[in-house]
């Protein structure tokens, strides 16, 4: 295992280097030999989503304001999963709310966001956010959870017997029908697991196919065969549809690690 990892990072070339306070690389695994930079373009229908140059500030209790991110940039591309890592506090989940376009009352944002190259908000159902903390109804079964947000955000077009089979794949591919009758339970009433939630909140966000992906910590909570088999399942939905996904990713087994396509570290400091 050892010599393959080091094989490859002999392959990994740096995109864009930025090195300030808080260093970010985003480094491509060799997945797109000839580009370079930046890249601003179109890919059949799906989205680039690039980022230059982002700052984001908030108040500190004394009147000023320290910098969480500090000139980050990078891109992601259809088809493509870029792994977000560094350590806790150093601004992962806040580096995907400002590309979400998801910000505190508190925080101030500088720098450029392009959805293909230009600057445009996303239609609805086109991105879709699962967050670091999971905000299910926990009185719900699984199945009841799913079947709820099939009914809501898939559009009218859709028969109902189609909707309920798109629930049932993704439950599945999420590896949910063993507990598709279970309560999700909160802090009063124990009904799921950890891992169990957050693959919830993941099987909603993802029900609708979004064109644009953002995971915050999808593995938290999961072991290592879990976290394979959900992150490659979300690599699949990316490589086949072409959606872009970008997802913040703590200590990732090295299957994990072999999985993504770009990856973009920062430092705390
Ligand atoms: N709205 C805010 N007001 C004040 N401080 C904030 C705000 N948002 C984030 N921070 C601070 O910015 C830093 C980065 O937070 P963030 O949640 O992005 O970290 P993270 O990399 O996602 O960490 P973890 O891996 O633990 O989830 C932290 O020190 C946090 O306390
Ligand atoms: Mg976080």
């Amino acid at each position: 295992m050892e010599t393959r990892r080091s094989m490859e990072v002999e392959q990994v070339r740096v995109e864009k280097p930025v090195q300030q306070r808080r260093d970010e690389y985003v480094v491509s695994l060799n997945q797109n030999p000839g580009g370079g930079g930046v890249v601003v373009g179109v890919k059949g229908n799906g989205i680039f989503l690039t980022w230059k140059d982002m700052w984001v500030t908030v108040p500190d209790k004394k009147g000023g304001r320290p910098a969480i991110l500090q000139g980050v940039t990078g891109y992601v591309e259809p088809g493509a999963v870029l792994a977000i890592m560094g350590p806790s506090g150093c601004g992962k989940s806040t580096l995907l709310d400002t590309r979400a376009g998801r910000f505190g009352d508190n925080t101030r944002r500088t720098g450029e966001i392009l959805i293909n190259g230009h600057k445009q908000t996303l239609a609805f159902g086109t991105s879709a956010y699962a967050t670091q903390d999971d905000t299910l109804m926990t009185t719900l079964t699984v199945k009841e959870a799913v079947y709820y947000s099939a009914e809501l955000q898939l559009p009218d077009s859709m028969l109902r017997s189609e909707k309920r089979e798109r629930a049932d794949i993704t439950i599945r591919d999420m590896g949910l029908q063993d507990s598709i009758n279970t309560r999700i339970g909160g802090w009063s009433s124990k009904g799921l697991s950890g891992g169990q939630k957050r693959r919830v909140s993941i099987c909603i966000e993802i029900l609708t196919r979004p064109k644009l992906l953002f995971l915050d910590e999808p593995t938290s909570g999961l072991d290592s065969a879990a976290s394979y088999h959900v992150m490659d399942r979300i690599v699949k939905l990316a490589k086949q549809e072409q959606r872009t996904v970008v997802a913040s990713i703590h200590q990732p087994s090295s299957e994990v690690f072999d999985l993504f396509h770009n990856l973009c570290l920062l430092s705390s400091g």
